[in-house]
């Protein structure tokens, strides 16, 4: 095999977009990940989860030999890491998972090569990402090794357009490292390509996070005070934001996904005295389906054993992740409490009951006019396009726990 120019290490919903668009513009990319299936599938030209266009462009990579796969790192000039960041109990980061992939690399560093850090990472990653290299091999430590950070913030069901149009942060830990990893996404990326240090583009990635995060909360800390005084929420915003310099978001069930409800807590953990307000607007968020738990119980209250339709289980509108999804954890929460309740779970993005779920005896993956047909309570929990064509009059006979203002 000729060596390639970039190994690509963790092939999920970021690496394998980015391996597959240096591929496309004529790089030679390995991928690695310890999966054996994704290697299987990526050296078989396909993509083991959902990205529109990006099979394409993994097929035409794996058969021109631009795209190679295995479980291991080989010898490469650049190494970008891209595996997961979760967070421990105590929403410290696991960067587990970046250590084993450093080591793995390590063992193939001959001098001079750029190691980039893709994923998501608390302050001061890149530079441990350094450290472990360092320990690992002490024989190089004259050799002109790189780090840099190169975050990503691509949305997923877009990347293979986002990843050529959107403007890229990248921080080294050197000013030359910096520069190199501009020179290398040059060859995709049509967006500006920012440099700075590394430890501010670790932050800049959680920072764009937390501000959605803080504004979220914002709205849903407005409901539940709209609630309190008797007053729509929705109209109150509407009226707000004509504000020429007011623009408040709309309140909801929760945060769910892996990002925006992860990447705050990073912050707060690295400094936990002064990112105050953060770690609020984490709670805020964190309590709002307990919360809309609540308003079920007291919607549902007075009928024996009642039939509550839950329209939505993903994390956001018109797709089918259910990832830390609040509306998912609602109906599991209300059913496992409930179990005099029939729940009937609406998500047209789904074929079957999520395992989550598949579990309660009371809970029953329901088509939306069977549901509501049938529901005391109807709870609206996520604003999917064939919830919005439901009109009003069809629930008007029902209790409503409404999360989107669907029906105002
Ligand atoms: N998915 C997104 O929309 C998104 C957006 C911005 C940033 N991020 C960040 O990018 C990073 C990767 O996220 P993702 O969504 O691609 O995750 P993912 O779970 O889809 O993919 C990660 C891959 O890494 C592999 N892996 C784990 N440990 C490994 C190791 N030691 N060596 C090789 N492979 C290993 C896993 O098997 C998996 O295939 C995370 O830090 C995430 O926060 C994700």
């Amino acid at each position: 095999m000729t060596k390639p120019d970039v190994c690509v290490v963790g092939l999920g919903y970021i690496g394998l977009p980015t391996a597959a668009i240096f591929a496309h513009k004529g790089k030679q990319v390995h991928g690695v990940d310890v999966s054996p299936r994704t290697v299987a599938a990526v050296n078989s030209g396909k993509v083991p989860f959902v990205e529109p266009d990006l099979g394409g462009f993994v097929e035409r990579a794996v058969s021109n030999g631009t795209l190679t796969a295995s479980t291991e790192p080989v010898p490469a000039s650049t190494y970008i890491i891209a595996v997961p960041t979760p967070f421990h109990d105590d929403h410290s980061a696991d960067l587990s998972y970046i250590e084993a992939a450093t080591r793995a690399v390590s063992r193939h560093l001959t001098g001079g090569e750029l190691l980039i850090l893709e994923s998501t990472s608390p302050p001061g990653a890149t530079q441990h990402m350094a450290d472990v290299v360092a320990q690992e091999r002490p024989d190089l430590a004259h050799a002109g090794i790189k780090f840099a950070h190169c975050p990503e913030r691509v949305l997923p069901g877009r990347v293979m357009v986002e990843l050529v149009e959107n403007d890229r942060i990248v921080g080294g830990i050197t000013p030359e490292a910096a520069e190199e990893a501009r020179e290398l996404y040059r060859v995709f990326c049509e967006g500006e390509i920012l440099l700075t240090d590394a430890t501010t583009a670790e932050m800049a990635k959680l920072v764009e996070n937390s501000f959605r995060d803080v504004n979220i909360a914002f709205a849903n800390e407005l409901s539940i005070i709209s609630d309190k005084l008797g007053i729509d929420v929705w109209e109150l915003i509407e009226l707000a934001n004509h504000h020429p310099r007011v623009n408040i978001l709309q309140p909801g069930p929760g945060v769910g996904g892996h990002c925006i409800a992860v990447d705050p807590w990073f912050i707060v953990a690295a400094a936990p005295d002064e990112a105050r307000l953060i770690r609020t607007a984490r709670e805020v968020n964190d309590s709002k389906p307990r919360y809309l738990m609540e308003r079920i119980r007291a919607a549902s209250e007075g009928t024996n054993e009642p039939t509550v339709a839950m329209l939505g289980l993903a994390f956001k509108p018109n797709i089918d992740d259910l990832r830390e999804s609040p509306a998912l954890q609602i109906v599991h929460d209300y059913a496992e409490a409930h179990p005099q309740s029939r729940v009937l779970a609406v998500e047209p993005h789904v074929e079957e009951l999520p395992a989550k779920l598949a579990g309660l005896s009371n809970v029953r993956l329901t088509p939306t006019d069977e549901a509501i047909d049938a529901a005391d309570v109807v709870v609206v929990l996520v604003d999917h396009d064939a919830f919005k064509a439901i009109p009003a009059h069809r629930v008007a006979e029902k209790q409503v726990v409404d999360s989107k203002g669907l029906w105002r």
